[in-house]
């Protein structure tokens, strides 16, 4: 067991990428706060990992708003006296061409993935930095590296403020014995992709061959694979990793 008594906050944990997560970390031992916006999905997470024999609270929140984030880590800490790591999985997805894209559209996916980063981090460092030990893992998204895709300008602009956020993060507090990782993932099969594929006109099996032949590895990732990734960054195994972007997306 690679987390034994490590305590994990996860957020976004109710669906997709952030569930997978949850279950593998809980499959190491680690003690499970699953936080979404979407309570009934927290808690369906919560509830199978404890039939699993895990440890877990579900706890709901709406990563934009800073008090409800220092409510996660305030539960966090009555249930299971503090946490050692923390993981911002929390996003959304507003695509639009800019003339179409609102200020609401805009403000709601920074606030989620970059506000949302920040918020978590901010609630989790003063314990951390107490105990000199901790591992943050954000994510983000390859659009930065990559020539991005059309009507993605507030998505891109969040992934890149999440990569450089993990940056700044990690040298501000790698003296405390805190590593800060960011995983950037792509063609994952989760809802969100499923819902852009959608909006998008496409049959899934349409979009699954169309992302397929766009991947080196030729197949489309699970939420596994990303949980795998996140498992590693969170373990002793990576403690010399800090500040890096780790992409998952079958190829580089
Ligand atoms: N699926 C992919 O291919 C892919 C690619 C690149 C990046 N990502 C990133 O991975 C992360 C997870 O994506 P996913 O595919 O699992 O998406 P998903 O839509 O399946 O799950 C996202 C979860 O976040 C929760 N959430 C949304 N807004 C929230 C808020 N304000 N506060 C708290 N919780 C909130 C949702 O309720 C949901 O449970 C996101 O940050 C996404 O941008 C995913």
């Amino acid at each position: 067991m690679k987390l034994e008594n490590r305590v994990a906050i996860i957020t976004g944990a109710g669906r997709g990428i952030g569930k997978a997560i949850a279950f593998r970390l809980a499959e190491e031992g680690a003690k499970i706060v699953a936080s979404d916006i979407d309570l009934a999905y927290a808690e369906d997470v919560a509830n199978r990992l404890k039939k699993k024999g895990r440890q877990a609270l579900a706890v709901k929140a709406d990563v934009t708003s800073g008090y409800e984030v220092a409510q996660v880590f305030k539960a966090a800490e009555k249930r299971f006296g503090g946490v050692d790591i923390l993981v911002n999985s929390a996003g959304i997805r507003r695509d639009a061409p800019l003339h179409k894209m609102s200020e609401d559209d805009w403000d709601t996916v920074l606030a989620t993935q970059a506000r949302g980063s920040f918020n978590c981090a901010r609630a989790v460092q003063k314990y951390m930095v107490r105990h000199n030990y901790g591992k943050i893992v954000n994510i983000s998204s390859p659009v930065p590296a990559s020539l991005g895709e059309r009507e993605q300008t507030a998505y891109a602009a969040a992934s890149a403020a999440v990569q450089g956020f993990t940056r700044a993060l990690a040298l501000e507090l790698g003296p405390y014995g805190i590593n800060v990782n960011c995983v950037a993932p792509e063609y994952i099969d989760t809802e969100m992709t499923r819902s852009v594929a959608r909006k998008d006109g496409m049959y899934l099996d349409d979009f699954r061959k169309f992302a397929t032949a766009r991947v080196p590895l030729r197949r489309i990732g699970t939420p596994e694979d990303v949980a795998n990734v996140v498992l590693f960054l969170v373990s002793d195994e990576s403690s010399f990793v800090s500040g890096q972007v780790i992409y998952v997306r079958g190829g580089p």
